[in-house]
C-alpha cells in the first residue's frame, strides 16, 4: 500500500465589496484616467472584481476560505497538521501569513469549545506569485506522501488591491482580492488512480523584470516602487507557452491522455491567455473552468477560488480528472494533475 494525497474539501471567500468595470471606470475618470468597460471586457474578459476593505488582510480572507474548506471535508481545525499559504501580499514582512492564520483558526476553534486548535503544526508561506497555489499544493503533496502530514490546509490568499498603482490603467483594471483553500489528506491504496497524480513546477528568474513589485523596506522606509509593474504583451506571450508545457508535463508524468482530461482549471489572469492555452491543448471551452469575469486576477488565490467555484456549482464531479495550472512573476509556472 502506498500513501497518496487527495483533496477532500474546498472552500473560498471573496470580500463583499464588488466593483464592476463601470465602478472602476468612474473612479479612474475622477482622477483623469480614461478606460472603459468595453476595453476591459474585450482585452481581459473581466467584468468585476472584489476589493477588501483596508482593515482586512490576506489571513482574514484565508481564514474564511479555510473554515469553508474544513466544513466541506468534514474536518475540524484540530485535525489539521500542516498549513501552507501561497501569497504575495502577506499581512506583514514576518511572521508568515500562515502562522497568523493558524492562530486565528485556533482561537476560533477554542471559542467554539474545542479542546485544541491547530497550534503546533508546521505553518509557512510560499511565494511564487500567481503560481503560488500550484507550488504550495506540490509541497503539501510531497509532505503527505512522505508521511510528515496527514491533513493539510493549502491556501491561496491575496489582497492585490493594496499593491496596485491606480494611476496605471494597464494594470489596475486586472486584479482582485480573495482566497481559496483545499483540505489535502493522506489516503492509502494500491496503484495510483486517485488523488494527486502528478505535479510539475519550474522557475526562471531571467524574466523577473516583466512582472514585479520592485519596492522593499530599508531603514524603516519603503525603497523603490511598491506597486505592481507589468509588461503585458511580454507576459502574455510567455504565459501561453509555459502553460502549454506545464500541462503536457503532468499528463506525460501520469500517463493520462488529453482526451481523458475532464477539466482544466487555469490561473485566471486573462480570458485570452486561457483561450489560447485551451486551443493549444485542443480543449473545448466546455472543459475549461472560467471565473476571471467575476473575480479578476486574484494571483495565488485564483486557482483554488476557481476550483471551489466549479466543485460547488456541480461542474467538477467526484472521480473526474482535473488539471490545475498557473504561471506568474519570477517567472514561475507549474501544474498539478489530480482525480477528484
Ligand atoms: N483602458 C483603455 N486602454 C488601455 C488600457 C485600459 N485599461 N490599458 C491599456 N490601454 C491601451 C494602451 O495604452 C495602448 O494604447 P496605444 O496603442 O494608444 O498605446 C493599447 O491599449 C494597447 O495596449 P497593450 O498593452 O498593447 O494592450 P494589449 O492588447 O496587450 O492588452 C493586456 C493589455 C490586457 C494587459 C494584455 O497585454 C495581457 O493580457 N497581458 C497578459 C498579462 C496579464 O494578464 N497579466 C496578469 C498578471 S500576470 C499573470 O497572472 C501571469
Amino acid at each position: 500500500m502506498n500513501i497518496y494525497s487527495r483533496i477532500t474539501g474546498t472552500g473560498s471567500y471573496l470580500p463583499p465589496n464588488r466593483l464592476t468595470n463601470q465602478d472602476l471606470v468612474d473612479q479612474l475618470a475622477a482622477k483623469g484616467i480614461e478606460t472603459s468597460d468595453e476595453w476591459i471586457v474585450e482585452r481581459t474578459g473581466i467584468s468585476a472584481r472584489h476589493f477588501a476593505s483596508p482593515e482586512v488582510s490576506s489571513s482574514d480572507l484565508a481564514f474564511e476560505a479555510c473554515i469553508r474548506a474544513l466544513k466541506s471535508a468534514g474536518r475540524a481545525v484540530s485535525d489539521v497538521d500542516l498549513i501552507i499559504v501561497a501569497t504575495s501580499t502577506p499581512d506583514m514582512v514576518f511572521p508568515s501569513t500562515a502562522t497568523i492564520l493558524q492562530h486565528k483558526l485556533t482561537q476560533a476553534a477554542l471559542a467554539e469549545g474545542a479542546e485544541h486548535g491547530a497550534a503546533g503544526c508546521p505553518a509557512f508561506d510560499v511565494q511564487a506569485v500567481c503560481s503560488g497555489f500550484i507550488y504550495a499544493l506540490t509541497v503539501a503533496d510531497a509532505m503527505v506522501r512522505a508521511g510528515s502530514a496527514h491533513c493539510a490546509l493549502v491556501v491561496g490568499a491575496e489582497v492585490f488591491s493594496r499593491i496596485l498603482d491606480f494611476n496605471d490603467r494597464t494594470t489596475c483594471v486586472l486584479f482582485g482580492d480573495g482566497a481559496g483553500a483545499v483540505v489535502l489528506e493522506a489516503t492509502r491504496h494500491e496503484g495510483h488512480g486517485s488523488g494527486i497524480l502528478a505535479t510539475d513546477i519550474h522557475a526562471d528568474g531571467k524574466h523577473r523584470e516583466i512582472l514585479c513589485t520592485p519596492g522593499t523596506v530599508v531603514g524603516g522606509q519603503v525603497m523603490g516602487d511598491p506597486t505592481l509593474k507589468m509588461d503585458g504583451p511580454a507576459v502574455f506571450k510567455l504565459a501561453v507557452g509555459l502553460l502549454d508545457s506545464a500541462a503536457r508535463a503532468v499528463l506525460e508524468k501520469s500517463g493520462v491522455s488529453l482526451e481523458e482530461l475532464d477539466w482544466l482549471v487555469p490561473h485566471q489572469a486573462n480570458i485570452r491567455i486561457m483561450q489560447s492555452t485551451a486551443k493549444k491543448l485542443k480543449l473545448g471551452p466546455d472543459r475549461v473552468v472560467v471565473t476571471v469575469h467575476e473575480h479578476g486576477n486574484t494571483s495565488a488565490a485564483s486557482i483554488p477560488l476557481a476550483l471551489d467555484h466549479a466543485v460547488h456549482n456541480g461542474q467538477i464531479q467526484e472521480g473526474q480528472i482535473v488539471l490545475l495550472e498557473g504561471v506568474g512573476g519570477g517567472f514561475t509556472w507549474g501544474a498539478v494533475l489530480l482525480r477528484m
